[in-house]
């Protein structure tokens, strides 16, 4: 199956720094499709160059994220959704462009612009049948969050401390879906509302599968393949106001 790597990206300092990196990642994987999405009015000549340059297999979208669109309604929490709606043109992009009874066996995953990716990983997603799931490192105040995984093979739970009654209490880098099962469920979307903090994962998977049907990955949720890794800020405080450096020159 083909492997079809979800990223959603927008522009700041180290964004060419992060889509270098995850590039670099996603050469070494057989069979992919990165659907890079920005967050942008336009498609960009930075990302567009970059991508044309990076010799691998990919679609261009962008769609913008509205200014002043707030995730929660909680005034005291304005956050706009990061990255949501740049997932959901990707699904919809798939839906119009394979056939719903098309046979071409493809999976979906969902890589953040700066986490960190082991080749591993993607060789364990690439036999999803419907859903598969596996730990995830540095999220939820934890070395890692996990997957309860019993005896028989079975998901039965999330060892997380924030909220582990959630219906999938698990990061957007621990699991990957069947693309047919996205086609065959073409309603099945992120929600942009009403969504607590955590349950924007479990907005999607709820429509797509139950508990049940979890596979389980990399070795039993036993090993970590994937990182939530996060860049920190460059300090550009000697740029001032005017800027110090050549603009013309691309980081
Ligand atoms: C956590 C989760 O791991 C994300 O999957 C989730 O989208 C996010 O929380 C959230 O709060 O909704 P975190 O590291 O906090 O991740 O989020 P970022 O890495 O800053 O953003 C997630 C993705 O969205 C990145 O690929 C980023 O480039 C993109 N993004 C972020 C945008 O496209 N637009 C933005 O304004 C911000
Ligand atoms: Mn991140």
């Amino acid at each position: 199956p083909t492997i079809h790597v979800i990223t959603p990206t927008y522009s700041r300092p180290v964004q060419k720094a992060e889509l270098t990196r995850l590039a670099n990642t996603l050469l070494h994987v057989p069979n992919l499709h990165w659907i890079l999405v920005e967050d942008s009015q336009r498609r960009t000549t930075l990302v567009t160059k970059m991508l044309q340059d990076s010799g691998l297999n990919y679609t261009h979208l962008n769609v913008e994220t509205p200014r002043n669109y707030k995730l929660r309604g909680d005034t005291r929490d304005p956050r706009i959704p990061r990255g949501t709606m740049q997932r959901n043109l990707a699904l919809r992009w798939l839906r119009e462009t394979f056939n719903r009874n098309s046979s071409l066996p493809g999976v979906v995953y969902f890589a953040d612009d700066d986490n960190t990716y082991s080749l591993e990983l993607f060789e364990e997603m690439r036999s999803t049948r419907k859903v598969s799931v596996w730990p995830v490192a540095f999220v939820g105040g934890l070395r890692y969050e996990s997957p309860k995984v019993n005896a028989a093979g079975k998901v039965f739970g999330w060892k997380t401390v924030f909220d582990p009654h959630r219906p999938f209490a698990i990061d957007m880098a621990g699991f990957s879906i069947n693309l047919r099962l996205i086609l065959q469920r073409p309603q099945a979307y992120f929600k942009l509302r009403g969504v607590k903090g955590g349950y924007q994962e479990s907005s999607l998977l709820r429509e797509l599968v139950t508990l049940n049907d979890l596979e389980p990955k990399a070795d039993n949720c036993t090993k970590i393949l994937v990182w939530h890794t996060r860049t920190e800020k460059p300090v550009l405080v000697n740029e001032g106001k005017k800027g110090f450096t050549d603009p013309n020159v691309e980081i």
